[in-house]
């Protein structure tokens, strides 16, 4: 997919190594930082002071994480064990290999209830340390540490990691540490080449619109129309991942402190559920069908970035608007029922249909065809393998997007992760770069 993707696109293509690998695995994560190790300096006494280690790495991204908060609600254990401890023993195993600049993954939802107040958030609101500032009213506030009304794990692992993130940096002044609070991300490459499959079950609007918009679900549920917004639905600020990618840029370029930093990656202005419905619709000129039920536990009404300390201080601003976030989403669905009909035509087995991704629930794609070929339901065996497809590909668009953009900052860009399957195998992804 990253190939091909790179292929059809005239610019060059930064080169990218993929590992397979679980980040809390030391000897799997020991082995990929070692092969990136500088020549080292030499020690008068190497016992009694260890030569310190160094490496070409000149920056690290933290994506992986556990993200789906009602999960993080019935298995939180999973959660802290991944988000959190993995994220203690990685940045060790960092530090004891002196890459010491780091970004990580944050997210809107370490304001909590806070997000309720019902202006854009500034980051003083939710602080690590203790915060005087001068807010949008003129008036000077004292911000104590600490966030209050966090609604599940999941937002509490980010608090958390966020936390032990600038620890880190005031016990050791060496690290230079950026903690991104994504709002929402949505959208995909405007190639249409590279996107989200929306086949999961998500609990996140967009992938829901998307799913009732190829027909995998018969109806958007509509979580409360009677907020304090100004259509009653609750109200999210939906950032395009082309601009969330290119804050990490602007992260790892524009920093020329150290210590712990937080930024908001959000555009600063605010959309209701009904209008990404009809952004949507007019894009597609779909009608998507829409039921209302009532609020669903732990959500706010509003929740809307301040972005201004980004844009201060990174020189980084959204570019895209929610109407770009659903043509490029709408063109890369259209791309992609093309080139599953054409791989249709073409299949003259019922595994081949199978392997071209196609199922009974794929119902932008006529369905007729595939019963036409098949005189049977699919064994499970022809099923399963297509599962390893979906996933494989949900879990390198989300990376790719972010390192296709990377070229400008990095020779390389390396990339680990446990959801790689045989068809990203380390030797195949290798022949990349
Ligand atoms: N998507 C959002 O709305 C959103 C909002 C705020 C923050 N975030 C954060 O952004 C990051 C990326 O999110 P995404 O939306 O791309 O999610 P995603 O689930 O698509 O990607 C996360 C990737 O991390 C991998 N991963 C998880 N645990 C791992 C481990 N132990 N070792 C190696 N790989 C592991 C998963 O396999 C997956 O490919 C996450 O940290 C998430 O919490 C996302």
């Amino acid at each position: 997919m990253v190939a091909d993707h790179y292929q059809k696109l005239s610019g060059h293509r930064p080169s990218l190594k993929f590992f397979k690998a679980d980040y809390r695995d030391k000897q799997a994560m020991t082995a990929v930082l070692e092969a990136y190790e500088s020549p080292l300096g030499f020690a008068l006494d190497p016992i009694e002071s260890p030569i310190p280690r160094r490496s070409k790495i000149t920056g690290v991204i933290h994506f992986a994480a556990h993200k789906a908060v009602g999960e993080s609600i019935k298995q939180p254990l999973k959660y802290y064990a991944n988000n959190v401890s993995g994220l203690i023993d990685f940045c060790s195993l960092l530090g004891d290999f002196g890459v010491k600049n780091f970004v990580f993954s944050s997210s809107a939802t370490v304001y909590g209830t806070v997000a309720d107040i019902g202006v854009p958030l500034r980051e003083e609101y939710c602080s690590q340390d203790r915060t005087v500032f001068v807010d949008d009213d003129g008036k000077q506030k004292v911000q104590q540490s600490g966030c209050s009304g966090l609604t599940n794990p999941y937002g509490r692992t980010k608090w958390m990691c966020e936390a032990i993130l600038n620890d880190l940096a005031h016990a050791d002044p060496e690290w230079k540490i950026t903690a991104l609070r994504y709002f929402n991300p949505i959208g995909c490459d405007e190639s249409g080449l590279l996107g989200e499959d929306p086949r999961d079950a998500a609990t996140n609007l967009m992938p829901i619109v998307l799913r009732v918009i190829t027909g995998r679900q018969p109806i958007l549920n509509i979580y409360g129309d009677d907020y304090d917004t100004k259509d009653g639905t609750a109200v999210r600020d939906y950032i395009h991942v082309t601009d969330l990618a290119r804050g990490h840029l602007a992260a790892l370029k524009s920093r020329t402190d150290k210590g712990f930093k937080v930024y908001n990656l959000g555009t600063g202005t605010g959309h209701s559920v009904l209008e990404v419905v009809a952004a949507m619709e007019q894009v597609s000129n779909r009608k998507i069908p829409t039921q209302l039920v009532g609020r669903r536990e732990g959500d706010v009404g509003m929740c809307v970035a301040k972005p201004n300390r980004a844009q201060e201080e990174l020189g980084w601003r959204t570019e895209k608007s929610l109407e770009t976030c659903c043509r490029d989403v709408w063109r890369f669905l259209e791309l992609d029922r093309v080139a599953k009909e054409e791989a249709l035509a073409k299949a003259s087995t019922v595994k081949e249909a199978l392997a071209s991704d196609l199922t009974k629930n794929d119902a932008m794609i006529t369905v007729s065809p595939v019963e036409e070929i098949s005189a049977t339901e699919p064994t499970a065996q022809e099923t399963l393998t297509t599962e390893p497809l979906a996933n494989e590909s949900l879990a390198i668009a989300a990376l790719a997007t972010v390192s296709l953009a990377m070229e400008t900052v990095a020779k390389e860009v390396i990339i680990a992760n446990d959801m790689l399957t045989k068809e990203t195998n380390p030797e195949e992804a290798m022949s990349l770069v």
